[in-house]
């Protein structure tokens, strides 16, 4: 089916799965609980450029594998890789099994078997034109041996330089379908997509030469992440949150991402980019469209992500001595504790001397509409910090009279919302509660809800979603060209006025980051949510 012939770009559930191919147990038909057939894609070849990369290894294979053992595969089905490494397809094939059982499980041996059969691998650099001949060639072969019916996801797990290079090469190979094919193709783009907004606009002009807009799927891994994607089920599947959820009762709002590691050899990347680039540009900021969006008209990709956008289009940008006052970076010392791997920064393999790259960015946004006006959005993110959490905090107001004369408190704190992202997913209601006793002071209590105590079972990956609702052709949560243009117009002026002047300041390892970023808060007489865990 092609991709313009639904709607809403979804295959139907009526499709007849291809043939598997010759020798092969089909694979499973899913079914849910009760028994009702779950939506699997279309018949495709997955082309995965950067198919020797860490990306492929440690999450598309696990992901894919994954898929396929909850039968959530066609039947149809293909993966070709695609690196400058010369090597033989069955190393290729061996290498993928190896990824497995390094970031999965070792697989087991038959449906090893089964599964790489339809594994095949083109060697060549995506600036030469016999690759994407090469491509063409072996994708005809998968369509005629593996039933893929000509139906193409390439995903690019490359470098950003080559990104355009790859889809004009896919072009001119005669390998993207129209809008008149039976067959489909889309491609998915990881990020950092761009590293400013001309330099964003300029890639999404390249790609729309060659793509139309809803074949475009840009990763980004925080939107696959079970508690966001329950955020909008959590926001407009419930009646007691919609009237709380304004500045009417909320005072302000955090958004945290902490992360324990550091760079973790990945600096030749990670010096051109920084905190700013790598996290706000992209995942904080998709989490504050979820939290601040009004609800859509209907829960279609487009819908959500047009609400998403007016969020963006509603933050007025940081200029000027704003973004001094409002916008601070750090970056990481040793933790003074001793050990090999007690390096700040400037200390880890391939930063570059005299680097002033941030590894923790904290920033004050508003969103100035109906809904949001006057309540500051603070939003932090950064390596080495004290453990590996990301929530929201949603901090109502405080009770409007003191109780003093019922229990002995003047001030009781004011309660909050917060939503665990990660490592452990699920909310926390905190509110004040009289300790026992006569006249008993107060004290934060809080109701807890757990996803995996609850529901009993572990999320999936990311990766599984994502690639499984590029698959179906659903791009909710994918973000579209504008959304990013968005995000980059708001970063774009810190980002040059941090490369015009100033230097990070420096944090100690495994503390909560600099001081700068509690001085942000604490010039409007607020302190950050201490991560719990
Ligand atoms: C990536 C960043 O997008 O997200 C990394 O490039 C960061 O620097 C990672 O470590 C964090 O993802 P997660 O899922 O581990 O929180």
């Amino acid at each position: 089916m092609s991709d313009e012939a639904t709607d809403d770009g979804r295959p139907d559930l009526g499709d007849v799965p291809a043939a598997p191919p010759a020798g092969e147990t089909p694979l499973r038909t899913p079914m849910t609980e009760a028994g009702a057939r779950v939506r699997t894609p279309d018949p495709l070849a997955l082309v995965i450029f950067g198919g020797t990369g860490d990306l492929t290894r440690r999450k598309l294979m696990p992901a894919l594998w994954a898929l396929r053992a909850d039968g959530l595969l066609p039947e149809g089905f293909a993966i070709v890789g695609n690196s400058r490494e010369e090597i033989g397809e069955d190393d290729f094939r061996e290498r993928m099994r190896g990824a497995l059982a390094e970031f999965d499980e070792e697989p087991d041996a038959d449906d090893w078997a089964g599964f790489s059969r339809r594994i095949r691998y083109v060697h060549g650099s995506t600036d030469d034109p016999g690759t994407f001949n090469r491509l063409k060639q072996v994708l005809e072969e998968v369509e005629r041996d593996c039933g893929t019916q000509g139906n193409r996801m390439f995903y690019l797990a490359l470098p950003p330089s080559v990104i355009a290079q790859t889809a004009q090469g896919l072009g001119r190979a005669g390998l993207v379908t129209g809008a008149k094919d039976p067959a489909w193709t889309r491609i998915i783009v990881e990020k950092p997509f761009g590293r400013d907004l001309e330099s964003a606009q300029g890639l999404n002009a390249s790609l729309l030469e060659v793509f139309r807009e809803r074949q475009i799927f840009r990763i980004d891994h925080y939107l696959g992440k079970e508690t966001l994607q329950n955020l909008l089920v959590f926001r407009f599947a419930n009646t007691i949150w919609e009237p709380l959820w304004s500045r009417n009762y909320v005072d302000h709002v955090q958004i945290t991402v902490a992360e324990s590691v550091g760079v973790e050899g990945r600096a030749g990347y990670y010096d051109r980019s920084g905190a700013l680039r790598d996290m706000i540009q992209s995942h904080l900021l998709q989490i504050l469209t979820l939290v601040a969006m009004e609800p859509p008209a209907s829960y279609d990709a487009d819908s959500i992500r047009n609400e998403k956008v007016k969020v963006l289009q509603s933050i007025p940008l940081l200029q000027g001595d704003d973004i001094g006052r409002w916008a601070v970076r750090g970056r990481y010392g040793a933790s003074g504790k001793g050990g090999e791997d007690d390096r700040g920064y400037l200390d880890e393999a391939n930063v570059p001397e005299g680097s002033r790259t941030e590894t923790y960015a904290a920033v004050r946004l508003t969103v100035d509409n109906w809904r949001w006006e006057g309540v500051p959005f603070y939003l932090r993110t950064g390596k080495k910090l004290a453990g590996k959490q990301s929530e929201v905090v949603i901090r109502f107001r405080p009770a409007p009279h003191p109780i003093r004369d019922l229990v002995h408190c003047d001030s009781p704190a004011p309660n909050a919302l917060v939503l665990h992202i990660q490592p452990d997913e699920g909310m926390s209601l905190f509110f004040e509660a009289k300790e026992p006793g006569i006249r008993g002071p107060l004290r934060a209590v809080s109701m807890d809800f757990d996803y995996n105590r609850a529901f009993g079972v572990e999320s999936p990956e990311a990766y599984q979603r994502l690639l499984l609702d590029a698959m179906l052709g659903d791009a909710t949560l994918f973000a579209r060209r504008d959304e990013v243009e968005a995000a980059w117009t708001l970063v774009t002026p810190i980002l040059e006025a941090w490369e015009r002047e100033g230097e990070p300041e420096e944090y100690p390892a495994e503390s909560w980051g600099p001081r700068c970023a509690d001085e942000l808060l604490a010039q409007e007489g607020r302190s950050w949510h201490q991560p719990t865990g």
